[in-house]
C-alpha cells in the first residue's frame, strides 16, 4: 500500500486533534519547542509504558532509576561531555544565520538562488567551530558566585554515577540492567523536522552491565530485542532497519554501534542507538570520583569492570514513528477519511462509546457503559455531532473500536461494536463487551497496512 503520509499531514492532525502544538503559540512560539496536549500526552505515556514493560515486567534482570537531571558538574568531565560533546558550527556573515557544518549539505539559508548555505555568490561563512551542546545554569542566588551546571544532555550518566548504589541494594549481579526514562538537553544547533530533533526531549534508556567477555554476545541480545519491540507494536518491518556504525561514526566512548533507523518521511533516521560502551563510563567515573565501580564476583574471587551494552531511545522520535508507520487516508463509500492504524495497545483511547442521538434514554446507557468500560482501559464518552462526524474524530485519534447504542440497544440491550481497521461492525450484548474488548486488547496485532 502507498504511504500518504508526509511530516506536514502529520503536524497538521496534530495540532487538529490535540496530540502535539508548538511550545508558547500565543507568543510566536519557540523554535523546535512542542506541547503535548491531551492525546499525544495519552500516546507518549503508552510508548513509555511499553519500554518499561519490555526492561521490568517481561525479564526479572533489569531495575529501575528516576536520576536528578541537574548532577554533580565532574559528571560531565569524567564522561567526556565537557571536552568532546560538540558539533562544528559555522556563521554565515551575510545572513547572520549559523548552521551545522556537517549538515550544510541538507540545510536552506534563505538565499535565492541558492539552496544550500554557501553556494551563493553573497554567502560567506566563517571556519568551523566547535560548538557544545549542553544547556549550561546556575545553582544559588547569585549568579557570579553560583556553581555552573549543565541540563542533563543523556540520561546515561544518572545511571552509571548509581552504579555502586543500585549494586547494593538490588542483590543483582552482571548480567544486569538500570533503566530509565527521562528529559534530556540538547543546544542542537539546526533541530528541526517537528519533534525528531529537538532542545529538550525524553529518552528512554537501559544500561547493560555484563562480563567482559559476554559483551558481544549481549550486544546481539539486544540488536534483536529492540528491532522486536518496534515490530511487536505495529511498525512495518519493511520501514525499519538496523544500520552498523562506520568505524569514523563511533562516540568516543563506543566500539560498536548500531542504530535502528525508520524510512521517515525525510528518509531513513536514527530512531534509537545500541551501543558496546565497554567499560569507558565505570573506569571514568573511577578516576575522577575515587569510587571504585567494579563488580567482585564471590564465588571466583573475580574482580572486574563490567562492560556496558546501551539501547538508548527517544521517547519523542518513538511516538512520531509510531504516528507515521499509522498514518493513513482511504476512500469509504465516497468519502475520504484520515486513520491513525495504532496498536490497540499505544492508542491513546481504547475505546469511544457512542449514543446514535442524544434522547429516547441513549445517553443514559451509553453512560452506564462508559462507567464499566473506563475501569478496564481508557475510554471515552461521546455525545456532540453527527455519528459520521464522532467516527471520523475517533478514527483520527486512532481509537480501534466504537460502542454504538441505538434503538435496539433499549429493546435487547446488544449495541454495535465498530472496528477502526476493518469498519466491521457486529452486535454484541452490553455484558460481553468488557471481556471482548480485554481480549483484543490483549492479542498480537499487526499493521493492517500491511495486508492492503
Ligand atoms: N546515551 C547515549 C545517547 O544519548 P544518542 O544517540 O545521542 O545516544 C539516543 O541518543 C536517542 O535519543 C536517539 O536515538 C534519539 O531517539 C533520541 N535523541 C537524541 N537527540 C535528540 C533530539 N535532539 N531530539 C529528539 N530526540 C533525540
Amino acid at each position: 500500500m502507498d504511504d500518504a503520509v508526509t511530516m506536514d499531514k502529520i503536524v497538521a492532525l496534530c495540532k487538529r486533534r490535540g496530540f502535539i502544538f508548538p511550545s508558547s503559540e500565543i507568543y510566536g512560539g519557540l523554535g523546535s519547542s512542542y506541547d503535548y496536549g491531551h492525546y499525544g500526552v495519552l500516546l507518549k505515556t503508552n510508548v513509555k509504558a511499553q519500554w518499561w514493560r519490555s526492561m521490568l515486567s517481561e525479564r526479572d534482570d533489569i531495575v529501575a532509576l528516576d536520576a536528578a537531571i541537574l548532577m554533580h558538574p565532574r559528571t560531565w568531565e569524567a564522561s567526556g561531555h565537557l571536552a568532546g560533546f560538540t558539533d562544528p558550527l559555522v556563521d554565515c556573515k551575510t545572513c547572520g544565520q549559523r548552521f551545522r557544518a556537517d549538515h550544510l549539505d541538507q540545510l536552506a539559508c534563505g538565499q535565492k538562488p541558492s539552496k544550500h548555505p554557501g553556494e551563493a555568490d553573497v554567502c560567506e561563512l566563517t571556519e568551523a567551530r566547535d560548538f557544545n551542546l549542553m544547556f549550561e545554569t546556575t545553582i544559588g542566588p547569585v549568579r557570579e558566585s553560583g556553581t555552573t551546571v549543565y541540563l542533563r544532555p543523556e540520561t546515561a550518566q544518572g545511571i552509571f554515577v548509581n552504579f555502586k548504589n543500585v549494586l547494593q541494594f538490588s542483590r543483582k549481579k552482571p548480567p544486569f540492567g538500570i533503566a530509565q526514562v527521562g528529559k534530556s538537553f540538547r543546544n542542537e544547533i539546526t533541530p528541526g523536522n517537528f519533534v525528531f530533533r529537538t532542545r529538550e526531549f525524553e529518552q528512554m534508556e537501559m544500561e547493560f552491565f555484563v562480563a567482559p567477555a559476554e559483551a558481544q554476545q549481549w550486544f546481539e541480545h539486544w540488536l534483536a530485542e529492540r528491532e522486536r519491540w518496534y515490530t511487536d507494536l505495529g511498525i512495518r518491518p519493511d520501514h525499519l532497519r538496523m544500520r552498523p556504525h562506520d568505524p569514523d561514526e563511533l562516540s568516543h566512548y563506543s566500539s560498536a554501534t548500531s542504530d535502528v533507523e525508520y524510512r521517515f518521511p525525510i528518509g531513513w533516521s536514527e530512531l534509537e542507538g545500541i551501543a558496546n560502551r565497554g567499560d569507558f563510563d565505570l573506569t571514568q567515573h573511577t578516576e575522577f570520583s575515587g569510587e571504585k565501580l567494579e563488580y567482585f564476583d564471590q564465588a571466583s574471587g573475580e574482580r572486574y569492570v563490567p562492560h556496558v551494552i546501551e539501547p538508548a531511545a527517544g521517547a519523542d522520535r518513538a511516538t512520531l514513528a509510531f504516528l507515521v508507520d499509522a498514518y493513513d487516508e482511504e476512500e469509504v463509500e465516497g468519502e475520504s477519511r484520515t486513520v491513525l492504524r495504532l496498536h490497540p495497545q499505544l492508542a491513546p483511547v481504547k475505546v469511544a462509546i457512542l449514543p446514535l442521538v442524544r434522547k429516547d434514554g441513549q445517553p443514559e446507557i451509553a453512560k452506564e457503559i462508559h462507567a464499566d468500560l473506563r475501569r478496564r482501559m481508557q475510554a471515552e464518552y461521546d455525545e456532540g455531532g453527527s455519528i459520521g462526524k464522532r467516527y471520523r474524530r475517533q478514527d483520527e485519534i486512532g481509537t480501534p473500536w466504537g460502542v454504538t447504542v441505538d434503538h435496539q440497544t433499549l429493546e435487547d440491550r446488544t449495541v454495535t461494536l465498530r472496528d477502526r481497521d476493518s469498519l466491521e461492525q457486529e452486535r454484541i450484548v452490553i455484558d460481553a463487551l468488557g471481556p471482548e474488548l480485554e481480549r483484543r486488547l490483549a492479542a498480537p496485532w499487526q499493521s493492517p497496512k500491511l495486508s492492503g
